[in-house]
């Protein structure tokens, strides 16, 4: 018995990469699949039936899919998930937001056009896609769903050239942390990914600093070792774990530290001055260096 039998799992931009690996594992744990994908460019350009690939993967793997080729960048393709889900498999019960574009340029290059193409798959795709499931769940009083959500160290951290999609990367962080409030009186959990994994994505970076991404590579950093976190969270055990950011890729799991006020001052009379404010600030950031060395060490990679 599979860990997510019974339950209907809807994945965006599965037709290939780490939601292709998300589908097929949810799949093979019994979980009835909608894979959805555009099938077009790493820029969001062009369309394709790479979705359908996937559908006859999980098929002839013995499990059940369909497929659904919408842009989830669209209030009508996120509305087309959960129809695809609910006239196929009579409901719905996980969300898996993943589908994802690049356009990469810095600041001084960064057209408006390239802005919005990737504010809009990642960010308003996010929204496009979790609104329907969570009126969806809040109608039907649906208990047990789950919605996890992609998000980057580009944005967690900061990444040059990705002025675009590190901001709605972080955005999807703040957005999942909303969401995780709003439905929490639901039973919903909604948590985040941070993933590192070589993909179509991520390969012409690593090829581009010369260095060439063989089988091996694949084997030990493909997008099949994202999936395993994305799948547990969306098992009976993973109930009540919710609004974290899990940090997955190349074997590793862990967990991010989330945002927070790790030392202040309070004036008790007047407001800052300006000379005050000399002495304060480099006790504050000499209080954030400590916590970031003490991160470092505890966040180190420890074999399993
Ligand atoms: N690979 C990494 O190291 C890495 C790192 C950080 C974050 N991520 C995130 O992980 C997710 C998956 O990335 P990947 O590496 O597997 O990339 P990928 O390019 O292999 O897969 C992304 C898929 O999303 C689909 N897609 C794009 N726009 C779509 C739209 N409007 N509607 C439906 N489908 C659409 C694409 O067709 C593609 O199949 C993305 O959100 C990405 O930003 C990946």
């Amino acid at each position: 018995m599979g860990r997510l039998e019974d339950k209907v799992a809807v994945i965006t931009g599965a037709g290939r990469g780490i939601g292709r690996e998300i589908a097929m594992l949810m799949a093979s744990e019994g979980a009835r699949v909608v894979v959805n994908d555009l099938g077009g460019n790493t820029d969001g350009t062009g369309t394709g039936k790479s979705a359908d690939d996937v559908v006859a993967e999980i098929k002839t793997a013995g499990g059940e899919a369909v497929s659904n080729t919408e842009s989830i960048a669209e209030t009508r393709g996120g509305e087309s998930l959960l129809q695809t889900a609910l006239d196929n498999f009579g409901g719905m019960d996980i969300l898996v937001n993943n589908a994802g574009i690049l356009r990469d340029k810095t600041i001084f290059n960064m057209e408006e056009a390239d802005w919005d193409a990737v504010i809009n798959v990642h960010l308003r795709g996010h929204y496009c896609c979790s609104r329907p499931f969570a009126k969806y769940i809040r109608q039907n009083n649906r208990t047990g769903c789950r919605i996890i959500n992609f998000s980057s160290v580009s944005g967690l951290y900061g990444n040059f050239g990705q002025a675009n999609y590190g901001a709605a990367k972080a955005g999807i962080a703040g957005f999942s942390r909303v969401l995780a409030l709003e439905l929490a009186k639901y039973g919903c959990t909604v948590n985040t990914i941070s993933p590192g994994a070589l993909t179509r994505m991520t390969i012409p970076l690593r090829e581009n600093r010369g260095e060439e991404v063989g089988e091996e590579d694949m084997e030990t950093g493909g997008p099949q070792h994202v999936a395993p976190i994305c799948a547990w969270l969306a098992t009976e055990e993973a109930a009540g774990i919710t609004s974290q950011i899990f940090h997955t890729g190349r074997g590793g799991v862990g967990i991010m530290q989330q945002p927070v006020v790790i030392k202040q001052f309070r004036k008790t009379e007047g407001t800052w001055s300006l000379d005050e404010l000399d002495r304060c600030v480099p006790q504050l950031l000499e209080a954030k260096k400590a916590n970031e060395e003490a991160a470092k060490e505890t966040g180190k990679m420890n074999d399993w």
